[in-house]
Formats: C-alpha cells, sequence, structure tokens
C-alpha cells in the first residue's frame, strides 16, 4: 500500500460530462442485464458474508449483489464522488447493509482479512498495468483466507470482429490500460498476486467487444 502517491482516475466512460448517460450506455451497449447475472450467480454470496464491489461506479452490479443474498454485507469502492452519488440513489433503501466508500482501488481503505468476496465489474481496463497488480495485491490483502474474486471486464477479443468492435473502447478509454485486455493479461497478474484456482469461467461478445468473467481465490 503506497499512502503518499496522489492518485489520478478514469471516470466512468472518461469525460465527467458523460458520467449521467453512463447507466444507459453500458446497458445498450454491453448485455449488461446477462453478464451481470452471471457474475452474481458465479459468486454465490451467502448471508453474513461481507462484499466489496471495488470501482463500483454508479453501483448496478452492487445493488445486484445486494439483492441477491439478504444480509449479505455489501461495500461499494470508487475513486469518484460523482459516480458515488448516482449510486447513492440507487443504494439508499438498503440501508446500512449497503455502504459506499469514496477510494482507490490501489490503497484500499479497508484492514486486512475484511471480506469474503471481491467482485469488479468494468472496472480493471481504467488501470495501466502496474495499477492493476497494485490494485490486485490490495484485494488479495483485504480478503479473507479462502476469499473468492469474480471479476467481468473486457477480455480477449473472441473474434476479429471482436476485436475491431473494442478498437472503440480502446479510443475511448485508452490504449494503455486496455491492450491488457486485447493480450489477456488479468489472468497472470492475478496469479502474480499470489491467487489461486484462476479460471475464466465465460465470456460475452458485445457490440464492444468481449466481455469475460474470471474467477480466483485467496489460499
Ligand atoms: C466503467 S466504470 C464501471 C462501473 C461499474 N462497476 C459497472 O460495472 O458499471 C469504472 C469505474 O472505475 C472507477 N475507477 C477508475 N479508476 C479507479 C481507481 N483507481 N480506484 C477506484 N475506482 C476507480 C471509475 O470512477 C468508474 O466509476
Amino acid at each position: 500500500m503506497n499512502a503518499q502517491k496522489p492518485q489520478r482516475f478514469i471516470p466512468a466512460l472518461k469525460y465527467r460530462v458523460f458520467t449521467r448517460f453512463y447507466d444507459t450506455v453500458v446497458r445498450f451497449t454491453t448485455r449488461e442485464s446477462i453478464f451481470k447475472a452471471a457474475l452474481v450467480k458465479q459468486s454465490v454470496p451467502l448471508s453474513g458474508e461481507h462484499l466489496l464491489d471495488v470501482g463500483c461506479g454508479t453501483g448496478t452490479l452492487t445493488k445486484l449483489m445486494a439483492l441477491r443474498t439478504p444480509e449479505l454485507q455489501v461495500v461499494g469502492l470508487d475513486a469518484d464522488p460523482v459516480t458515488l452519488e448516482l449510486a447513492q440513489k440507487k443504494l439508499s433503501p438498503f440501508g446500512n447493509r449497503v455502504t459506499l466508500q469514496q477510494g482507490f482501488a490501489q490503497q484500499l481503505p479497508f484492514k486486512g482479512d475484511s471480506f469474503e468476496i471481491v467482485v469488479s465489474s468494468l472496472f480493471f481496463h481504467h488501470l495501466t498495468t502496474e495499477q492493476k497488480s497494485e490494485a490486485l495485491i490490495e484485494i488479495f490483502r483485504v480478503l479473507k483466507p479462502g476469499g473468492r474474486l469474480h471479476i467481468a471486464d473486457w477480455g480477449k477479443p473472441s473474434s476479429f470482429f471482436q476485436r475491431v468492435l473494442f478498437f472503440i473502447v480502446q479510443l475511448l478509454d485508452g490504449f494503455d490500460t486496455t491492450q491488457d485486455s486485447v493480450e489477456n493479461t488479468l489472468p497472470i497478474l492475478i496469479e502474480n498476486s499470489g491467487f489461486s484456482h484462476i479460471e475464466n469461467t465465460c465470456y460475452f461478445p458485445t457490440s464492444l467487444g468481449t466481455i469475460r468473467l474470471f474467477q480466483a481465490a485467496k489460499p
């Protein structure tokens, strides 16, 4: 953890002015309801467990997780206070079972061994390779032994056509953060952070590229 380093981040649709359109854009371009339902199903959160959604954005996945399992304790973390305000509107019905925290994945503001599950969707492609490694090391730290990591993100395109479509995301979010998706680097970084049982469980071709789901465990 590096407490001194000043942090910059890429907002949800890169430019702040687009943030309020984020939910609509994602709903119509990423097969959101299908891949997020698959991530919820894969993560099997249990009552009484503690779940962290890293890069929670406007809180759509955070809400699905809370709905899936009553008495699951859910924390959504995001660097952007503007998206957290939008998330707060969605999540206020859950009361203090769901809390939101402003912060950076590379410096998670939680004690070690705090969560049984960490989830993340469409987040890692906002980070450089080095930042991805830092975030994964932090996620490893805050997971309890035996804890599970479940990620959905842009991954290796499943066809040449999917590769061409993903170019649009690269133009928007930047090549230095998204090239890892094309090269399938994330599972290697997950392994290098200490996780075991790393698996690419499924993938979803979309109108902007291929979304891949991963799972891993902290030994
Ligand atoms: C594309 S959005 C994904 C939001 C949500 N998880 C979803 O599936 O719709 C990526 C989010 O990551 C956040 N973010 C970017 N860099 C971050 C960092 N270093 N730490 C925490 N959040 C970050 C952005 O503010 C943005 O809300």
